[in-house]
């Protein structure tokens, strides 16, 4: 099947199951799928039963696509991602974005864990925009032209209205959000000291092993994007040591934060 009859037998499967124009996609990272379980009238469907679908292995990741109501918005949440690192193909790490747009998303809420190379744990980020550092890039192949582009325009990737958006409603609830660039890596190791000095050079804010290859397919598509990034610990070679149990437990302590924004944001955009 080609990757265009894919997303037509994913999207018609998930018709079926009532999902039915989403305004917005939801990508919920490590630690911060919670906020689907305040989605209204919810549909719930296991990843596992999803055509084309791929699995979630990632502890701290449900793997459950819920939609429904979200502060008046009708959006399709996925609780766990695919990631590169798990050997997924980039196929399989952003098929959910194209099926999301093929269902009709008009923007797309991209979040992560983070590493902050500057900003500390407990910091949330806006994403501005990106540095693609996972060496290679999921439009590569035959292109979509239904979809977008061959070449298509990365300067506005992160959209800017979105982002402004972001900043009036964190400002008004007095939630501290700051901005920066992410920079996405492939992972699963954290990074050396040396990649940290070295990322910081070249202009990034925070580091993490997500969001890049999502982005790249629903900025090819004209999708509108917003970013992010919940930093949950110092990058390496800026605190003692880093793991996984430090990262979902930090998202615990943002996370009420987090999902405050979130819906604020989505009864704007
Ligand atoms: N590096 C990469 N990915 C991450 C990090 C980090 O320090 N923290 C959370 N995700």
């Amino acid at each position: 099947m080609s990757l265009l009859e894919k997303i037509r037998v994913t999207q018609s499967f998930l018709e079926s199951k009532g999902i039915q124009s989403p305004e917005f996609g939801l990508i919920l990272g490590s630690g911060l799928g919670e906020l689907a379980e305040e989605i209204d009238n919810a549909i719930v469907v296991d990843y596992a039963d999803i055509p084309n679908w791929g699995q979630s292995t990632v502890v701290g990741h449900a793997g459950k696509l819920v939609y429904g109501e979200l502060a008046g918005r009708k959006v399709l949440a996925l609780q766990g991602r695919f990631h590169f690192y798990e050997g997924n193909p980039m196929e399989t790490v952003t098929f959910p974005v194209r099926v999301m747009k093929a269902l009709g998303c008009e923007g797309v809420l991209v979040t992560n864990a983070a590493g902050g190379i500057g900003y500390g744990p407990g910091t949330l980020m806006v994403i501005n925009d990106h540095i693609n550092l996972t060496g290679t890039n999921p439009l590569i192949g035959e292109n979509l032209e239904e979809f977008g582009p061959r070449f298509p325009d990365m300067s506005d990737a992160y959209t800017k209205a979105y982002r402004e958006v972001a900043h009036r409603v964190a400002e008004k609830q007095g939630i501290k959000l700051e901005d920066g660039v992410y920079i996405g890596v492939t992972g699963p190791t954290y990074e050396t000291p040396a990649e940290i000095r070295a990322f910081k050079t070249m202009g990034a804010d925070a580091v993490g092993m997500s969001t890049v290859p999502e982005v790249i397919v629903a900025a090819h598509s004209g999708m509108k994007v917003l970013g992010i990034s919940a930093i949950t610990n110092f990058a390496a070679g800026f605190q003692s040591e880093l793991n996984h149990e430090e990262v979902v437990e930090v998202t615990t302590h943002i996370k009420e934060d987090f999902k405050g924004l979130v819906k604020a944001i989505l009864e704007e955009l």
